[in-house]
């Protein structure tokens, strides 16, 4: 049987030969098992895990779905409109693009803090005061006796805007004597570290805190001291500020409490 065999040699039976092949005589090709029992036990066989098909802990699945949920509780509170000026000292004249200026916010539309703009101003001066000038000048406004000397009721403070401004700008040193005592320190120029908002700022509130009641200082004062001041560069002393004119600076504002004019 060359012909009817693979190159293995298994025998195949050929269709055309009646006669049983004394080779396969002994094999049985009725079945008697069933195949689909066989296989049952490898159906109920859960598939082969692949990598990266793993499902995920229930309780990852939780944390992950509170995470996501607290994020989303956290920026309903704190999303500050999605605002570029959240964050801006300034958001008066951010939010209201400039317009509010002479009105005083009096209509109250815009929701942060900008109801009133001295009351801003005042509250953006207490911070630069905390910054810059109560490790000096002491959060309380007294000094320290013969080294720094106080700013509450201060006549620099409270006195013409010019006097204050160019001590502010400009710095002071040399003997002075505040309130009945002596100091002959140096006070920092503040010109070159602060902008002209925060100079009015800090001016505005230390002429209104302490018990002491100065009108308001606007930016534009403080430009306006700037230019006047520069052909001073140096720090000043007191003779000199006091030489300086008492006339008000053009761009203020009324006395305390009154309304923005411009
Ligand atoms: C490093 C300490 C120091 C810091 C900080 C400082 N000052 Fe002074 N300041 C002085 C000294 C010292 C004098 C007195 C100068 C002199 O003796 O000539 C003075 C004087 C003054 C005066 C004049 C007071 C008067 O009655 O003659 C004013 C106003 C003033 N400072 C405001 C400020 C403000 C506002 C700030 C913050 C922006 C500030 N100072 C920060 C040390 C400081």
């Amino acid at each position: 049987m060359a012909n009817n065999t693979y190159d293995n040699d298994f025998p195949i039976p050929s269709p055309d030969d009646d006669k049983p092949d004394p080779n396969l005589r002994n094999l049985d090709y009725s079945e008697d098992v069933n195949v689909g029992k066989i296989h049952e036990s490898i159906l109920r066989e859960n598939k082969e895990p692949r990598e990266g098909m793993e499902p995920v802990p229930l309780w990852l699945l939780a944390v992950i779905i509170s995470f996501i949920f607290g994020c989303g509780i956290y920026l309903g509170l704190f999303w500050g409109g999605f605002s570029a000026t959240a964050y801006d000292e300034d958001t008066r004249i951010a939010s209201s693009g400039g317009e509010k200026g002479k009105g005083g916010g009096a209509n109250g539309e815009t929701a942060v803090a900008a109801g009133d703009p001295l009351q801003e101003a005042i509250k953006l001066g207490k911070r630069q005061y905390s910054n810059n000038c109560a490790s000096c000048h002491q959060p309380t406004g007294m000094g320290v006796s013969g080294q720094y000397p106080p700013l509450a009721k201060s006549d620099i403070v409270i006195g013409p805007e010019r006097h204050l401004l160019a001590v502010l700008l400009n710095g002071l040193e040399g003997h002075l004597t505040a309130q009945g005592v002596a100091y002959n320190g140096a006070m920092p120029a503040w010109g070159g570290n602060m902008n002209d908002k925060q100079v009015a700022a800090v001016s505005t509130f230390i002429r209104q805190e302490w018990g002491n009641s100065a009108g308001p200082i606007t930016p534009e004062q403080v430009a306006a001291a700037r230019k006047e001041f520069a052909s001073h560069p140096a720090a000043y002393k007191i003779e000199e500020v006091e030489a300086l004119p008492t006339t008000p600076i053009p761009g203020g504002t009324a006395a305390p409490g009154g309304e923005a004019k411009k």
